[in-house]
């Protein structure tokens, strides 16, 4: 997630901007950047890497005169980590100069009709289009800022946060959003702008939340808010009570529970890009390739295998290819022997982790196409694969992947819908229901987690346990996985997850009065069996917790404690059953009084074997 600092007032407005994209750091980038209005000019600097260079290049913003700026620090979602690619954005006469936080879904056919219109671009990012088609109907219309700002937001498609100078209006600074956050800070003779609290916290706690589709207007003495037909609104202001470490999480106790609800705009972001009206699109993936596969190979490690294991039962039944999944460790050393026209598909979050960079090494060398499955654009993993499908959950601190893995997952559907598509193995119809289906997931996200309170309150009777299982069948035996991971990663629980048909080749032996069992149950063909293994283990002592679709309560027969998560199309099923794992490891580890974004004894990229 980008940051996005802007001052409009009576100090030198380049240490102000430093600051709050200071406070911003955690969030991760991989550049940054300021525009500072002098009395002549717009003067912009910006640098690749931390943000220490850009205080190191302006000699700690001291060298940077004018009260009236905009400062940005970039995660990557489209074009490399460059200097080049860095915010601030300007059309080529300085005309217009801005910062974006946000995905543009459309930015290429705007980018193609602004080379018509005889536009150049320097950079690679969706954030120099939307900043050039500002100047062009400025420009082409002789506009204002208002109405130059409201004809772009009709023609963008996707989520943005901006915040925009104009050469001709010194001291000013012009805000517009949707769907990405941006507060306004008001201060006494001067004024904030940003991507969020911890920014400006230490000049004013008074703040407006500027509404979706809205523009805003800042001087040093004055706010004001637009609607797109270009009519001043009114907001009122919100005191802030947040401390400063709260503010760093948004407020959550931890960033585990914050990457939690970030989950719905994560998986919404992800899919924004890669669906464009009612088509899958994967920049860079060939396509003739994907139609000519005989074999997939998903390969990862911990929770990326998890997704792997979800992901194979969707591929192959959506592909009718044959799907392999291998820990990445183990497919390593095994010398897989990789059929023709495979493809290899390498998860990672990080990008980094070695056993994964290891094993798309050894997939290259045995010929087979590697594609990966990355968060951080440009990590090495991305940068050797063939080609690479971007998640767009935005930097994930806490060691517990949650974020990153929901949207992996959004990845491998479209994947696998595309690649049916193209073996003309999903008819029209399926494949529409199947996208109306992938749209609400982001809401039925939403809805699992107004239901947390009453998964603390059943974790906090488990924190002391000593053994928690996980049961399941098919792709219910995948989720059990992840949930599993979870519960012992930050819980430090011993938890097993199991294939719910095999507990009685040994492993029920271990059950004893009141050992949990969580038993996943959301492919209604295989509910019937897996309820079977749940009775089996109760009549040994366990206790039950289901996890099953709205309209299955006949589990209340069986089970002793339910959750409910809504129905969709089973394919997508993983999406919705693994949050409430989430949350229950969450909570249990809280309970226990534990760090739990920082687990004992693990790192949050294994770079190392
Ligand atoms: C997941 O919660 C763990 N932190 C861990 O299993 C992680 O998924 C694994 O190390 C892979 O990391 P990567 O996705 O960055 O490759």
């Amino acid at each position: 997630m980008c940051g996005i600092v802007s001052y409009a007032g009576f100090r030198q407005a380049a240490p102000i901007l430093l600051d709050g994209l200071r406070k911003l750091e955690s969030r991760g980038y991989d550049s940054a950047g300021i525009a500072v209005r002098n009395s002549r000019e717009i003067v912009t600097i910006k640098a690749q890497g931390r943000l220490q260079r850009l205080y190191d290049k302006t000699d700690n913003g001291n060298a940077v005169e004018g009260f009236c700026g905009i400062g940005h620090t970039r995660w990557a979602t489209h074009g490399e980590p460059s200097e080049i690619n860095a915010h601030p954005h300007a059309s080529d006469d300085g005309n217009v100069v801005g910062v974006h936080n946000g995905i543009i879904e459309n930015y290429q056919e705007l980018k193609d009709k602004l080379l018509r219109k005889g536009y150049h671009f320097y950079s690679t990012t969706d954030t120099e289009v939307a900043i050039k088609l500002v100047d062009y109907y400025w420009k082409k219309y002789g506009l204002g800022p208002v109405d130059a700002i409201n004809r772009a937001m009709v023609r963008i498609r996707g989520s943005y946060a901006l915040a925009i100078m104009f050469r001709d209006h010194p001291n000013e600074v012009w805000v517009a959003r949707k769907d990405s956050p941006l507060i306004i800070g008001a201060g006494e003779g001067e004024n904030f702008v940003a991507s969020d609290v911890p920014a400006i916290l230490n000049y004013t706690r008074k703040v407006y939340y500027i509404g979706n589709m809205e523009i805003g207007r800042l001087t040093a003495d004055d706010i004001t808010f637009y609607n797109l037909d270009g009519d001043v609104i009114t907001h009122d202001p919100v005191m802030i009570d947040w401390d400063a470490e709260a503010a760093e999480k948004g407020g959550f106790e931890h960033y585990m529970l914050k990457e939690i609800h970030e989950q719905p705009t994560a998986v919404r972001e992800t899919m924004r890009s890669y669906v464009d009206g009612d088509r899958i699109v994967l920049e860079g993936v060939d396509e003739s390739m994907l139609r000519d596969l005989e074999r997939i190979y998903i390969v990862g490690c911990g929770s990326a295998y998890h997704v792997g294991m979800a992901g194979k039962a969707v591929l192959e039944d959506l592909t009718d290819l044959p799907v392999e999944t291998d820990l990445a460790s183990e497919f390593r050393y095994r010398n897989p022997k990789l059929v023709k026209n495979s493809m290899v598909v390498i998860i990672s979050q990080s990008g980094e982790t070695a056993d994964s960079l290891a094993a798309l090494r050894l997939a290259k060398e045995k010929g087979a196409t590697v594609l990966s499955i990355v968060n951080v654009v440009g990590s090495s993993i991305a940068r050797e694969s063939d080609c690479c499908i971007y998640t767009h959950a935005g930097p994930e601190i806490s060691v517990a992947t949650t974020k990153a893995y929901s949207t992996q997952l959004i990845v491998l559907y479209l994947l696998a819908m595309r690649i049916a598509q193209l073996k003309g193995l999903l008819p029209d119809e399926s494949f529409s229901q199947m996208m109306a289906a992938l749209s609400k997931l982001p809401d039925q996200i939403e809805r699992l987690l107004e239901d947390k309170e009453r998964i603390q309150w059943f974790a906090s009777k488990y924190a002391n346990a000593k053994d928690i299982f996980f049961i399941g069948r098919g792709m219910d035996y995948a989720i059990s996985m992840e949930g599993s991971l979870k519960l012992k990663e930050i819980s430090y629980i011993h938890s097993e997850a199991y294939a719910a048909g095999e507990l009685k080749h040994g492993t029920i032996s271990l059950f004893e009065d009141g050992t949990l069992v969580v038993g996943i149950l959301t492919q209604q063909a295989l509910f019937e069996k897996t309820v079977s293994n749940m009775v089996e283990v109760k009549s040994r002592g366990a206790y039950l917790m289901a996890v099953t679709c709205y309209g299955n309560y006949s589990i209340e027969d069986t089970a002793n404690f339910c959750v409910y998560i809504p129905k969709t199309d089973e394919h997508f099923m993983t999406s919705l059953a693994v949050i409430p794992l989430q949350l229950l490891a969450y909570y249990i580890s809280v309970a226990k009084g534990l760090n739990v974004d920082k687990p004992r004894n693990l790192a949050k990229s294994v770079t190392v074997e």
